[in-house]
C-alpha cells in the first residue's frame, strides 16, 4: 500500500512533519509513506490551472498515484494554513486527484487542542469541494502541546500518543482493507 502524507507546514522542524516521519517510520512494515513537499508549488492561479508547472504536476501525479493520503494539520489563527489550502485548490481542479481517494487527518500543534478547529475546517473543505474524498471515520488525532513530545532529534517520545498511534493505525488497515481494496 503507498500513502502519500500532505503536511500542512513548510518550516524545517515542524512537528507535524515530525508525526509524519513517526508514522513512515513505524510503520514500514505495513505501507509505504511518501512525505510530500509543499515548498515548490506556486501559488494557485486560475489563469495557470491548464498548463501548471512541473511542481504541480508531479505534486498532483503522486497525489493520483496513492491509495491514499494522510493530512497532518497545524493549526493557524483557529484553522486550515494557507499551504495546505493552496495544494487543495491545485488538487480540487482540472484532473481533480482527490475523487475517491480515502483520506485520513492527524495534527499536531503547541496548544492543549492539538488542531481541533483546524481539522474540523479541513474536513468540511474536504466536504465542501465535492471531492468524495471517504475519510477514515472516528480515530481524531489531536497531538496538543506538541513541544513536550519530541524530544531534541524529533523523535515522538510520549508512549501514550505512540500507543494511541498504534491503534489508528490498525483501524485505517482495517478500514482500507474492508472498504478500499
Ligand atoms: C500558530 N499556532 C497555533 N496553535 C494553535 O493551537 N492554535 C492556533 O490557532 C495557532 N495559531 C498560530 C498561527 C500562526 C501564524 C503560527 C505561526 C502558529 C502555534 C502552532 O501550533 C505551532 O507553531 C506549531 O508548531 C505549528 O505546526 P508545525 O509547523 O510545528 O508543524
Amino acid at each position: 500500500m503507498k500513502i502519500v502524507a500532505i503536511v500542512g507546514s513548510i518550516r524545517k522542524e515542524s512537528f507535524n512533519r515530525k508525526l509524519a516521519e513517526h508514522v513512515k517510520n513505524r510503520y514500514q512494515d505495513k505501507f509505504e509513506l511518501e512525505i510530500l513537499d509543499l515548498k515548490p508549488l506556486p501559488f494557485y492561479n486560475q489563469d495557470l490551472e491548464n498548463e501548471p508547472n512541473e511542481a504541480v504536476d508531479s505534486f498532483k501525479a503522486k497525489v493520483k498515484a496513492a491509495d491514499a493520503v494522510l493530512w497532518l494539520t497545524p493549526e493557524y489563527n483557529g484553522t486550515v494554513p494557507g499551504v495546505l489550502v493552496n495544494a487543495i485548490d491545485w488538487m480540487s481542479r482540472v484532473d481533480k486527484v482527490l475523487v475517491g481517494k480515502p483520506s485520513w487527518i492527524m495534527g499536531a500543534s503547541m496548544g492543549q487542542l492539538g488542531t481541533v478547529k483546524a481539522q474540523l475546517h479541513l474536513r468540511d473543505i474536504l466536504f465542501a469541494m465535492g471531492v468524495s474524498s471517504p475519510l477514515l471515520p472516528g480515530n481524531e488525532v489531536y497531538v496538543g502541546a506538541a513541544h513536550e513530545k519530541f524530544d531534541a532529534e524529533g523523535k515522538l517520545i510520549h508512549e501514550p500518543t505512540v500507543q494511541f498511534l498504534d491503534t489508528v493505525v490498525a483501524n485505517f488497515l482495517t478500514w482500507m482493507n474492508r472498504y478500499h481494496q
